[in-house]
């Protein structure tokens, strides 16, 4: 990840400089340095990779930093983010004598930011990843199999169990419901962060998070069935950019949405929990929307199935299923009307209604997905062979 400082005197436009950068997805740190400074950077100071240089009307402290830190770090990269670009004659020579590399116009987008960034990035750290390395996508073969269940036990285990900085975005369509089994009032959500995207930085959306007492954090769903109409799929992945530079893990629950437009949201998961049920109408979707995902340049090895609400008796079926799809069943969630229901309907996650094997098995999936050890105490286990795959 690309470290970064942004230089300049006008706190408003560092801050929405601030907000493009984290929607990039390929920033780490951000450092802030107003100008004009009382004492310049020494050598003992950490340098960024790259200094975002926020031209004000008069440039010139901006250009005498950028000098100094090139002196310090021969190879550090400006970047001048000037209104007026491309620049004037006069303004072009002061940038190129400090040593100004590239100009972005302001107020900048984080779509040429994120060009420039990928740029940079290949150059100063080859072979380094963005961090979508921690999004998990929640499907549902189909509504109503759990999806949401699964979606919220899951960040619930990873938040307590592990102890991984989780969020659980909701982006169920047409409403989002994540709360409720949490027994959660957000007052923001998803349609806040989307509205609020020219400010959407690691600070702000930390803002619109509602907190858990497991320390599980939700971006609450959208409430009224209409507005997902006027939501482009932009602003979400720009949400997950988001997300990803301030948690450690980030679970997004999908629901049934399906479209082409979400391609570039899944293309960017470490994986798609696609949660099924082991009946005919539920294999039959699961079936075909796997092909769809593949279509949509998603690789099979990205895809994970889980079979939630398995009974014992499911085991046939569910070989025969592995051999058609030859992919392997991930993981096994047993059926427990019951628990699940009361849990449902309590708005209390599972963990805290007993120590059942359910909420064991969701431990023992949250400590495998997060890297983390899990005994898992004494059971019968499924007759699956793969049950618990460590495929990652
Ligand atoms: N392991 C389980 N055993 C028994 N019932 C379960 C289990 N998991 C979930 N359920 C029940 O299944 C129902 C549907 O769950 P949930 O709302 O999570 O599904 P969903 O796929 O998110 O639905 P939707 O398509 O409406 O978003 C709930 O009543 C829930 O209690
Ligand atoms: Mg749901």
């Amino acid at each position: 990840m690309l470290t970064v400082a942004i230089a300049g005197n006008d706190p408003g436009s560092s801050s929405q400089l601030q907000a493009a950068l984290a929607q990039t997805g390929l920033v780490g740190s951000v450092k802030q340095w107003t100008l004009p400074m009382d004492k310049l950077p020494d050598v003992g100071e950490t340098m960024p990779d790259i200094v975002l240089l926020d031209l004000a009307r008069d440039p010139e402290p901006c250009f005498t930093l950028g000098a100094h830190l090139r002196r310090l770090k021969a190879d550090i990269r400006l970047i001048a983010c000037s209104a007026l670009v491309p620049p004037n004659h006069q303004l072009l020579l002061d940038a190129m004598r400090s040593g100004v590399q590239d100009f972005i116009p302001k107020p900048a987008k984080p779509e040429a930011l994120e060009e420039l960034l990928n740029r940079l990035s290949a150059e100063i750290q080859p072979g380094d990843r963005r961090s979508a390395e921690k999004l998990i996508v929640l499907m549902g073969s189909k509504g109503g199999v759990g999806t949401t269940t699964v979606a919220v036990n899951l960040g619930v285990q990873l938040a307590s169990h592990t102890q991984k900085r989780t969020v659980l975005l909701d982006f169920a369509r047409p409403l989002g419901n994540v709360h409720l089994m949490l027994d959660l009032h957000p007052r923001f959500g998803v349609r806040d962060a989307v509205e609020s995207l020219d400010r959407l930085d690691t600070h702000f959306f930390g803002g619109l998070l509602s907190q858990h007492k497991t320390k599980l954090e939700i971006l609450g769903g959208v409430l009224l069935p209409e507005e997902w109409q006027a939501i482009p799929i932009l602003p979400i992945e720009r949400i997950v950019n988001v997300a990803q530079a301030s948690f450690d893990m980030v679970l997004a629950d999908l629901g049934t949405q399906f479209s082409s437009e979400w391609s570039s949201v899944l293309n960017r998961a470490r994986m798609i929990l696609m949660v099924a049920e082991a009946n005919v109408p539920s294999l039959w979707t699961l079936e075909r929307r796997l092909v769809a995902l593949t279509g949509m340049g998603v690789e099979s090895e990205r895809i994970r199935i889980v079979i939630n609400r398995w009974h014992k008796g499911d085991d046939e079926v569910l070989k025969t299923i592995e051999k058609k799809l030859k992919q392997p069943i991930f993981a096994t969630l047993p059926n427990d009307f019951s628990k699940a229901n009361t849990a449902v309907n309590l708005g209390t996650p599972l963990m805290e209604n007993h120590n059942n094997v359910l909420s064991n098995r969701y431990r023992a999936l949250a400590a495998q997905l997060a890297g983390t050890e899990y005994v898992q105490p004494t059971q019968k286990r499924s007759g699956l062979s793969n049950f618990f795959a460590t495929k990652r």
